[in-house]
């Protein structure tokens, strides 16, 4: 894949006013009276420039707010970046992510060649520095990510790469720092790759190239394989759903299986965990079909199955020691002669039948059969992440991602990761009143309840299907976009669910 911006990403023990670059970023809290030692001796080298910019009142160091001030021969860089931390009490490891995305996305902007971060300094003593290292790495793919792939001509010139560092005057430091950084570099570079696939429109990923790229990531990646099950592979397994939702497409459904088993490491003892993502590559809602109002947002219904393609590089690539299955169900939903119909029954793979009450509400047929081959490969753990329900964004708006389960541990883990990954969560319930909505006269249940709670129905159909295992659900139909440019990032995919998986199956290998 075409790399959207080639970021170089190391380490430097420099002092800080000597370091040489076209911007140092340093971070301010916005309820200090005083500048911290850091950002003080800048000042006095800069004659005084920082706290002209402060006494104005141009920058207070608000969350979200950057402000430029100009170098001088007294100190190496060209430009100082002040970056705004909010409030000093409120501050998190987000903060820290933040802010370097902040900076990372100023220097795109601005073109420079190098970025210098400082930003840990702020907050020393508060957060471990290998946190901050991997979090400042993860912010400043995150912040510098933009895609353009289609765009041929950019009037302003295109930055084709970035080279940051993470300076600190102590070796000691930098090495700590340098721990998480490589960390951070493989998990902030899976979440740019997902957020480009997510981004591709449906005329350039379908359900077969998606799998081709899943085979591709396998065949570079150690320790991953990848099998594929094409439309005739599914028929003969009874795949019922996957194959229900794919019928009324020209690009045939295709069933994605990852492996990742780590080379050489011990895994006994701890769980085999399965990720299963929805991965339909356009979802026009079948022949129940949706209002053309924002229909084209629905080229990101293949996100929660890229998640989990971004998620498995990312575990190979930290060799993680645990057994890991990537299960992605792919199909393309559109109305034609050779589509399944509302009223239909289908068999899915589990065995159970379901009735089609709405073939919008295709992303839990295809995730049923995932599902049931995970409780087949006989994992003890299954997390599945999916686009799932409008009912979810209505919920919860844009922030935080629906989280179900049937597992008070397996969701609290997934919390606390939330928390680290800044990738928020919310619980919500799934249980036997919302199944109850779904049952069939005709079939063994419906693929749809009532008009209310459409975000706990989703989950409720699901839970059915992953027999003793215990499970989380993460309904992600709300998270997976900005619908604008923020100061941390562009508009279009957000990646989300790469920092959040990644960081729960780290924490679950300590
Ligand atoms: N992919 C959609 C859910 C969605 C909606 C994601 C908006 C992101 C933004 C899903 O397949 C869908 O259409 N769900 C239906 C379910 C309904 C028919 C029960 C929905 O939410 O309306
Ligand atoms: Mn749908
Ligand atoms: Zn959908």
């Amino acid at each position: 894949m075409k790399e959207i911006i080639n970021i170089k990403l190391k380490t430097q023990r420099v002092d800080f006013s000597r370091c040489k670059t076209d911007l140092l970023a340093v971070g301010q809290f916005y309820d200090t009276k005083e500048l911290d030692k850091l950002n003080a001796e800048l000042n006095r080298k800069l004659g005084g420039a920082i706290g002209r910019v402060i006494k104005l009142g141009d920058f207070k160091g608000k969350d979200g707010t950057s402000a430029v001030v100009y170098g001088n021969e007294s100190i190496g860089a060209k430009r100082v970046l002040l970056v705004g931390l909010g409030e000093r009490k409120k501050a998190t490891l987000d903060t820290v992510r933040k802010a370097a995305a902040n900076a990372a996305k100023k220097s795109v902007e601005m073109r420079v060649k190098t970025v210098s971060l400082a930003l840990h300094r702020a907050f020393e003593g508060r957060f471990d520095l290998r946190a901050m290292g991997q979090a400042m790495a993860e912010g400043t793919y995150f912040g510098s990510y933009r895609y353009d792939e289609f765009v041929t001509k950019d009037e302003d010139g295109r930055l084709n790469s970035l080279s940051a560092e993470v300076i600190d005057s102590d070796s000691a430091k930098t090495t700590k720092l340098n721990k998480g950084l490589s960390r951070g570099i493989i998990i902030g570079r899976a979440q740019s790759y997902a957020r480009t696939l997510a981004n591709r429109p449906g005329n350039i990923i379908n359900p077969p190239e998606l799998a081709a790229e899943a085979k591709r990531v396998a065949k570079t990646t150690a320790g991953l394989t990848c099998t594929v099950f094409d439309e005739k592979q599914m028929a003969a397994r009874g795949m019922g759903g996957v194959l229900a939702v794919g019928s009324g497409s020209q690009s045939p459904p295709r069933f994605i299986v990852l492996k990742y088993s780590p080379l050489g490491k011990a895994a006994s003892g701890r769980p085999t965990i399965a990720l299963v993502g929805k991965a339909i590559t356009f979802d026009s809602g079948g022949l129940s079909i949706k209002h053309a109002d924002k229909m084209d947002e629905m080229k990101l219904d293949k996100t929660g199955g890229i998640t989990v393609l971004g998620t498995m590089k990312a575990v190979a690539e930290l060799r993680l020691a645990l057994n890991v299955f990537g299960i992605i169900p792919s199909a393309e939903n559109l109305p034609s002669g050779t589509s399944y119909r509302p009223g239909d029954i289908i068999t899915t793979f589990s065995g159970k039948t379901v009735e089609v009450v709405n073939t919008d509400a295709e992303g839990r047929m295809i995730l049923c059969d995932g599902l049931a081959y995970a409780v087949k490969q006989n994992c003890d753990i299954i997390i599945d992440i999916a686009t799932l329900t409008g009912a979810c964004r209505v919920a919860l708006g844009k922030y935080m991602a629906g989280l179900m389960g049937n597992d008070e541990r397996l969701m609290k883990q997934l919390q606390t990761a939330a928390k680290e990954s800044g990738e928020k969560v919310w619980p919500m319930p799934s249980g036997d009143e919302y199944a109850e909505e779904m049952k069939s006269k005709i079939a063994d249940l419906k693929n749809t309840g009532s008009k209310w709670g459409g975000a706990c129905t989703a989950a409720a159909f699901l839970r059915q299907f992953v027999g003793n295992a215990k499970w989380v659900h993460l309904d992600i139909a709300g998270t997976e976009m900005f619908d604008k440019a923020t100061e941390y990032t562009t508009e279009g995919s957000s990646g989300f669910g790469v920092r959040l998986l990644t960081r729960y199956l780290m924490n679950i290998t300590k």
